[in-house]
């Protein structure tokens, strides 16, 4: 296998298709031919690295608290969508290990505070399951020093540099993390800064983008990756 970053990922598998973050959507994303998934990966109160993108439970479990006063096996009681378990991100690389695909773990620390511990515990659940690979294996994250954090770790696995709205200088922090990538929130994104983004020499990711036609555009002025719910129908259309 080589490093072959294709233009659309799964965003948290296929959310528009199967709930986010589940062993089912990841299953379903990858059978679908899609190559590249994105998931959130946060701590429980244990410890165990859990793919979910909130902090709170309510959204996606109906259950009320945070997911980091819980433990695993308190938050594997409980059901996404009332289907399925929230799984660990042991379970979802199992499966993703037996489709050859490949993921970019998005690093969510739950709390301030919390974003190298997190880095470093998914780092060993990678390892744990082969996943500690460069061709296979993209981290990103809004907290810059969970970046730092796996850049001293594994300085061979390409990094990140998420921004949003709220994101501080995303210049200095791409530097100091030595990011390949910058993934920016494809409503801020002006042909300025892709242009910015593109002379720095940074494959430019944008997310979410689940309209054909805003992909074609942004395509065309230069972002390289899109996050998309559903990445099969963004896939075909974008042929
Ligand atoms: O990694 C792209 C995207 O997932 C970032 O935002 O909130 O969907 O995790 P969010
Ligand atoms: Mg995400």
């Amino acid at each position: 296998m080589t490093f072959n970053l294709p233009v659309v990922l799964g965003h948290r598998g296929a959310r528009a298709v199967k709930a986010e973050n589940t062993i089912e959507a990841f299953r379903y994303a990858c059978q679908s031919g899609v190559k590249w998934v994105e998931l959130d990966a946060m701590l429980s109160k244990d410890g165990i690295v859990m793919v979910f993108h909130d902090e709170t439970l309510d959204r996606m479990t109906g259950q009320t608290g945070r997911l980091d006063e819980m433990t695993m096996e308190e938050l594997q009681k409980f059901s996404v969508d009332s289907i399925e378990k929230i799984p660990t991100l042991a379970e979802v690389l199992d499966v993703l290990n037996g489709f050859q695909a490949s993921v970019n773990i998005e690093i969510k620390p739950s709390r301030a505070g919390l974003a190298r511990k997190t880095a470093r515990e998914i780092w060993q659940v990678v390892c744990e399951k082969g996943f500690n690979n460069p061709d296979r294996l993209i981290f990103s994250s809004f907290a810059w020093d969970a970046l730092e954090e796996t850049a001293a770790l594994a300085p061979e696995i390409r990094r990140g540099v998420l921004v949003e709205k709220k994101s501080g200088d995303w210049r200095a922090a791409a530097k100091k993390v030595k990011a390949y990538s910058i993934n920016y929130n494809a409503d801020l994104l002006t042909p300025e800064l892709i242009g910015e983004i593109k002379n720095g020499g940074y494959h430019l990711m944008a997310y979410t983008v689940n309209d054909v036609r805003k992909a074609r555009y942004l395509r065309k002025a230069g972002v390289e990756s899109f996050f998309c719910d559903n990445p099969v129908a963004m896939t075909k259309a974008l042929g």
